[in-house]
């Protein structure tokens, strides 16, 4: 997916160093041209020699060392770039551009870059709340800079919180997103939701449904690969990230419901990918329920349906939701349309091999809103993604929105 870009990596001084040699190593498989440029600082956690055996070209470090040729190094590097990627980026690094230093060979190179920048930054919890650090941040982006959000977890640093760099494989999709060329929805806003939801019946013991989060996921990943702001509500899933999302994580389907009424102002497009409890313990136990000799009963109440909610106080935005079904699966999906007030639905019959959840793979029917209904073959879901993306470019123009 990279074959004949030239990435200029920048190397800068934090403990997530140790992870750009598998970056490097994947870029270069995925057919990338990698020079790597890194910090005085870098060198204090990975060796040049690494990098430059698994980049199979020469590190660049010191902004004075004597050059190979005749080029003006941090002139010819910046100029030969495809994309520079800064990784991890320290608030050092990114303090330095903000304010305009070029003070060594990665400053400098990053100055003179016309390619696009995108930073990943990777650091202590309280360094990246730190308003100086956001504040350059905010600045950096209004000149159009790329920043990827960090992921959240146990920091080396022992504390717990947003502060880790993300994994090796959500940097690389962000990646190639950014060299794809189908930008057809720059300017607008997604709100998608997936995985499922978790509703508590004591402190130990709740009930969920077997979704992953994969197609959700999927379709805003490449959301994000075509321009659009992306913010994604996830259930509790195990998957990867997906690079450049603004990710909200819930637990509950009344979780949810409060997070898609706040931000569902600002999507141009909705897609409910989430399998939402309809139902929902009555009564939560805050202590341990114990095993008595006879039977149990629970007894449930309804969650609001978030997307019918959605439905009936829709305006301009497009609204797709997801039927997942083991019967009547075009007449139920049919009707979902009809109660939610939809613009499209995705409706798969869970029963197919091949199709619905925890699979990599599914099969689809997509019905509008005029009683057509499309049925592409079995696609990873992926792919599948950039299907129905496409389809929803096609539902109304995106550009008189923007
Ligand atoms: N959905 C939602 N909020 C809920 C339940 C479902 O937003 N509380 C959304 C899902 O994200 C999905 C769509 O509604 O996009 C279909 O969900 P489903 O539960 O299958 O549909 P229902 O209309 O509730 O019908 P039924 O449960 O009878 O199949």
């Amino acid at each position: 997916m990279l074959v004949g870009k030239c990435i200029v990596v920048g190397v800068t001084g934090g403990i997530a160093a140790y992870k750009v040699p598998d970056l490097v190593s994947k870029m270069v498989g995925a057919g990338a041209d990698v020079h790597v440029v890194m910090t005085e600082s870098a060198t204090a956690f990975i060796t040049p020699l690494t990098l430059q055996t698994i980049s199979r070209n020469p590190v660049s470090v010191r902004m004075f060392d004597p050059p190979g040729t005749w080029e003006v190094r941090h002139v010819s590097l910046a100029d030969r770039a495809d994309l520079v990627v800064v990784v991890p980026a320290t608030a050092n690094i990114i303090g330095k551009v903000s304010a305009g230093i070029a003070d060594d060979l990665l400053s400098t190179a990053i100055m003179a870059a016309k390619a696009p920048v995108l930073f990943v930054p990777a650091m202590n919890v309280h360094m990246w709340e730190n308003p100086i650090l956001q504040n350059n941040i905010d600045r950096l982006r209004s000149f159009g800079y790329t920043f990827m959000e960090p992921a959240a977890g146990r920091l080396a640093c022992g504390y717990e919180g947003r502060g880790r760099l993300p994994e090796t494989e959500s940097i690389l999709e962000l990646i190639c997103g950014l060299f794809n060329e189908k930008k057809d929805f720059a300017g607008t806003t997604f709100l998608i939701t997936a995985g499922p939801t978790r509703e508590p019946i004591d402190p130990v013991r709740f009930i969920t449904n077997r979704s992953t989060g994969k197609m959700g996921y999927g379709l805003a990943e490449a959301a994000v690969q075509r321009g659009a702001e992306v913010i994604l509500v996830s259930g509790p899933v195990s998957i990867p990230v997906p690079g450049g999302v603004t990710l909200f994580s819930v637990e509950t389907a009344a979780e949810m419901f409060d997070v898609v009424f706040e931000n569902s102002h600002k999507a141009d497009v909705i897609i409910k990918a989430a399998a939402v409890a309809d139902y929902r313990p009555k009564h939560y136990s805050s202590s341990k329920i114990k095993k008595g000799t006879g039977d149990l009963s629970l007894e449930f109440e309804r969650t609001t349906d978030i997307l019918k909610y959605l439905g009936e106080n829709k305006g301009e935005q497009v609204l797709i939701g997801f039927a997942a079904e083991t019967d009547d699966l075009l007449k139920n999906a049919a009707a979902k349309m009809q109660k939610k007030n939809l613009d499209l639905v995705v409706a798969n019959d869970i029963t197919v091999p091949g199709a619905g959840f925890g699979t990599d793979t599914n099969i689809i029917k997509l019905i509008y809103r005029d009683g057509r209904i499309e049925e592409p073959e079995r696609l990873p879901k992926r792919e599948l993604a950039h299907l129905i993306l496409d389809r929803i470019a096609g539902l109304t123009d995106f550009s008189i929105r923007r």
